[in-house]
């Protein structure tokens, strides 16, 4: 079995760029879980033969009186049931809230040596990330967890968004970073009621012609964080994921938020509904007929240097490398 920890050292940043094919677990969706409803943790081993990570979520939309019933629950899902492969992560309660120190007390002393991943909501600068590294160590030293926690950074205050190549480089712990367009939007006074996704009247029209109609076209109101995001975990090998998206009955918003992610760089997003493991599954593993080109292209140069014509496009020492990304990314998924 792979061990979902094997990450590989984050890089400094300003290292050179990391290997293209730095080893990761499938990560193509992070489901989350209320493990406070009973309902849900009874269908915990179904979800996890889908999903490739299972989240036991403690923060924002569970409940103030519900909380402990969280962390509970997920200590009985960490107890009770086998998940194969698929990794276990939480997402405890932020870095300020009068919950944190219990749930990271209470889950790394009951379910230490199975918890994978702790995400941390809110993280604005290396600092957060410093503080659970060191009480991570302690919990660890004290409960004898054998393996060291990874944690990841939610990206969700304008703060955070400033300090992110520190964050990222904050310590080699750092497992990744999702994208948190919710939080997001509240901390930078954006005019938005939504979790994630576009909006219809964030537009560019065209310029004025005659008497034709003007063209209007939606832009993505959310570009440049997650590219910055992206540059951030590439420059120090870490991984990077879009978070939600909120509107459950808009599965095509869904896919085209989390494709044009993937292009980005993006490695997965968070799944809110069993539906949405599917449309990630779909959008974070690459297309059959992409990998198919991308291997000719690898055995046309086998050394990755100089140039060749392939269906006549040109192909090069960067295109070699593109396409390395790819066919490395379809191998481990195929594993
Ligand atoms: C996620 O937590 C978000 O705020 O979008
Ligand atoms: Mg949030």
């Amino acid at each position: 079995m792979r061990n979902p920890r094997d990450f590989g050292a984050p890089l400094a940043v300003g290292a050179p760029t990391p290997l293209l094919e730095i080893p990761f677990p499938p990560s193509r969706m992070i489901h989350f879980l209320d493990a406070s409803n009973e309902k849900m943790v009874a269908k915990v081993p179904d979800i996890a033969k889908k999903t490739d990570i299972l989240l036991g979520n403690l923060e924002d939309a569970v409940p103030v009186d519900r909380k402990e019933a969280a962390r509970e629950g997920l200590v009985t899902v960490g107890q009770t049931y086998d998940l194969g492969e698929t990794q276990l992560w939480t997402r405890v309660n932020s870095l300020d809230s009068p919950w944190v120190l219990d749930d990271l007390l209470r889950l790394v002393g009951a379910i230490g040596n199975r918890l994978d991943v702790i995400m941390v909501p809110k993280v604005e600068g290396a600092w957060d990330i410093h503080y659970v590294d060191r009480l991570l160590a302690q919990l660890e030293a004290r409960f004898n967890v054998e393996r060291p926690i990874l944690v990841h950074a939610i990206l969700e205050t304008a703060l955070g968004v400033a300090n992110l190549e520190e964050i990222a480089a904050a310590s080699p712990r750092m497992q990744g970073m999702s994208f948190g367009p919710a939080d997001l939007a509240a901390s930078r006074r954006m005019k938005t009621t939504r979790v994630g996704g576009g909006h219809p009247g964030y537009v560019s029209l065209s310029d004025p012609d005659g008497d034709n109609p003007r063209v209007t076209a939606q832009q993505d109101l959310w570009h440049y964080s997650i590219a910055r995001m992206v540059d951030a975990c590439a420059a120090t090998g870490i991984l990077p994921f879009y978070g939600p998206f909120g509107d459950i009955s808009d599965d095509e918003g869904c896919e085209a938020q989390f494709r044009a992610a993937f292009l980005l760089g993006c490695v997965g997003a968070w799944s809110l509904h069993p539906k949405q493991i599917a449309i990630a599954k779909k959008v974070f593993s690459p297309d059959p007929d992409e990998v198919r080109f991308a291997k000719r292209v690898i055995e046309a140069i086998p050394d990755g240097r100089g140039v060749h014509m392939l269906d006549g496009k040109m192909q090069d020492d960067a295109t070699w490398k593109q396409c390395k990304v790819m066919v490395s990314l379809a191998e481990l998924l195929a594993k």
